[in-house]
């Protein structure tokens, strides 16, 4: 089963598991990236430090695309922001505001 959300997003199948809230975390992500599908680990509001943990707990689970949801309300959306720049991560969604902060017009 292909789309064109998986050639943009280079995945196998149009199947993007939902950011969720200290449920997504690398051992969930991982596995759907693996499978095929897209990964999301929750940012929620937990500090950079967690986060970044995550993030390469994935990278060793797999090398294939995965993303990472940034939670607006968090205390640590800003670091989040930063962190997600610095660990290259190619696809990221948003809850909880709007993101127009970190969008160009
Ligand atoms: C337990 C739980 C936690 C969630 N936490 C977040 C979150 O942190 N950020 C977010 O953008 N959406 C969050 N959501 C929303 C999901 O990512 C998803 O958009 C929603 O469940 C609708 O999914 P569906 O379109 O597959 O039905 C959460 C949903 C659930 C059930």
């Amino acid at each position: 089963m292909k789309s064109k959300v998986c050639d943009l997003l280079g995945i196998e199948y149009p199947i993007l598991q939902g950011g969720m809230a200290w449920v997504a975390d690398a051992s969930l992500a991982g596995a759907v990236s693996k499978a095929g599908g897209l990964g999301i680990i929750a940012a929620a509001n937990a500090p950079v430090d967690v986060v970044r943990n995550e993030i390469r707990k994935v990278k060793e689970i797999t090398d294939k695309p995965f993303g990472v949801n940034i939670m607006l309300m968090s205390p640590f959306v800003d670091e989040i922001a930063e962190l997600v720049i610095d660990e290259k991560v190619k696809i990221l969604t948003t809850g909880a505001g709007l993101p127009s902060k970190y969008m160009k017009d």
